[in-house]
């Protein structure tokens, strides 16, 4: 039997890249993984290694910090996006009606009509578009339809364009399809913004697609209609797909947000909704693509290899979300931005650079005074502070320097959590 043998202290991705790859296919080390930072080497022969790909592939570091910080007693969590509300109560009964009514066997692959019906209501009321149902797939959370729209589009070795910084799971995404990721500018120095202007030089013969994200995730920045329209025709002068990442639609809380859809002349933009953040409904795992023609069968296909089918009772619990009341979206919109008023007061005249966010839950902060490893200071945080966020390295090297506070909490929480990064990082600075 293979015995994983785990070596103590955990080392950096750096130290496991600096491992000679010649050593992997010697009989006696045969794979090395990077899960939890922990190097281990499996022992003995004969069996084949782990797909490189996948056992090479880096872990997000939310889920990292997110894992200690669930180990930790009394930690104020900032880092994990997850709201705090609880999933408002008539989607709970609709859910629970569907159980007892006997609703638990598969579904069609792409969704139930009912609920894909809802959904083209949806995006016409909410988004102004214009999608029928049937070319609406009801997914397993955004993240499985951002999944199959990676392998819809990819061949191996074709490159994906993503912002720089980036929500680290699109990486891992890509590179499980066999693709390979590539950062376009969006960093601080750009207010987290895209310059459509500076993306040429990014595309080479293998890009295939290019991800948009607005509100994003890491930085809460918003992008305007008119950026929005010239990211789509960046894409369109390349001939490049876009995955429009639009999870955050609801929470937006000063301006306009625009889908890129609505900009899309030749059905290459492919959006991807969620009610996890909308409804509180992260673990419902309800999420849904609307699609171009050309691709609609491809992604409906794609879900009978990676997920079957949704969960019924889900799909009745997300139904019920699209046609009931809708006031808890605002309750929660107001909220979240109540917390990003209190949070961008807090962090004032602390010497402490932020950037409000125009929508989403998130919040960025420059740490680079008190330490130059974001990963480092997210774990001394959590075991010295008791508060965890997520290091800016994870979501790459736009992300350097900085770290994301997940604003989704309750506020007298974050009030609390966000005196104690405060404190943490001006202790650390006058220590530097
Ligand atoms: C930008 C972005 N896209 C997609 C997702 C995943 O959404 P879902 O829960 O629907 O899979 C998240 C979750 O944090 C996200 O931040």
């Amino acid at each position: 039997m293979a015995r994983p043998i785990p070596w103590l202290p955990p080392v950096t991705t750096a130290t496991l890249a600096a491992i000679p790859r010649s050593i992997l296919p010697s009989p006696k080390f045969r794979s090395v993984s990077n899960s939890y930072c922990k190097l281990v080497i499996l022992q003995e022969a004969p069996m084949k290694p782990l797909a490189r790909t996948v056992a090479e592939m880096p872990q997000s570091g939310i889920r990292e910090i997110a894992n200690l910080a669930a180990r930790t007693p009394d930690c104020v969590r900032l880092d994990l996006g997850e709201p705090h509300f609880p999933t408002p109560p008539h989607i709970v009964e609709a859910a629970c009606q569907a159980a007892r009514d006997g609703f638990t066997k598969y579904t069609p692959p792409v969704g139930l009509l009912s609920l894909r019906q809802a959904i083209s209501e949806k995006l016409q009321r909410v988004n102004g578009l214009d999608v029928p149902a049937d070319r609406i797939v009801a997914v397993s959370g955004a993240t499985s339809g951002l999944f199959t729209a990676c392998l819809s589009i990819l061949e191996h070795g074709d490159e994906i364009l993503l912002p720089d910084p980036a929500w680290p799971n699109w990486e891992m995404m890509v590179l499980s399809a066999g693709g390979k990721i590539r950062y376009y500018p969006a960093d601080s120095s750009r207010n987290f913004l895209p310059d459509p202007g500076e993306l040429d030089e990014y595309v080479g013969d293998r890009t295939r697609g290019i991800i948009l994200n607005s509100p994003s995730n890491p930085t809460g920045a918003i992008m305007s209609p008119g950026l929005v329209r010239e990211m789509v025709d960046f894409a369109r002068r390349h001939d490049l797909w876009v995955i429009a990442d639009e999870c955050y639609d609801e929470f937006v809380f000063d301006e306009e947000h625009a889908c890129a859809a609505r900009f899309d002349g030749d059905g290459r933009v492919i959006s991807l909704f969620s009610c996890s953040k909308t409804y509180a409904m992260t673990g419902w795992r309800v999420g849904y693509v609307a699609c171009p023609q050309d691709l609609i069968e491809v992604m409906a296909k794609l879900q009978q290899p990676v997920i079957g089918s949704i969960c019924s009772v889900a799909q009745k619990a997300a139904e019920a979300a699209f046609r009931g009341p809708q006031d808890s979206i605002a309750v929660m919109r107001d909220y979240y931005r109540g917390n990003r008023d209190l949070a961008v007061d807090m962090f004032a005249d602390t010497g402490i650079r932020t950037w409000s966010p125009g929508g989403a839950f998130y919040m960025m902060v420059d740490i680079s005074s008190a330490s130059t490893d974001t990963y480092d200071f997210a774990k001394r945080l959590v075991r010295s502070r008791q508060v965890s966020v997520a290091p800016g390295e994870t979501f790459g090297p736009g992300g350097r320097g900085l770290v994301r506070l997940s604003l989704a909490t309750a506020r007298d929480r974050l009030e609390t959590g966000l005196a104690r990064v405060i404190d943490a990082i001006q202790a650390d600075s006058q220590a530097a």
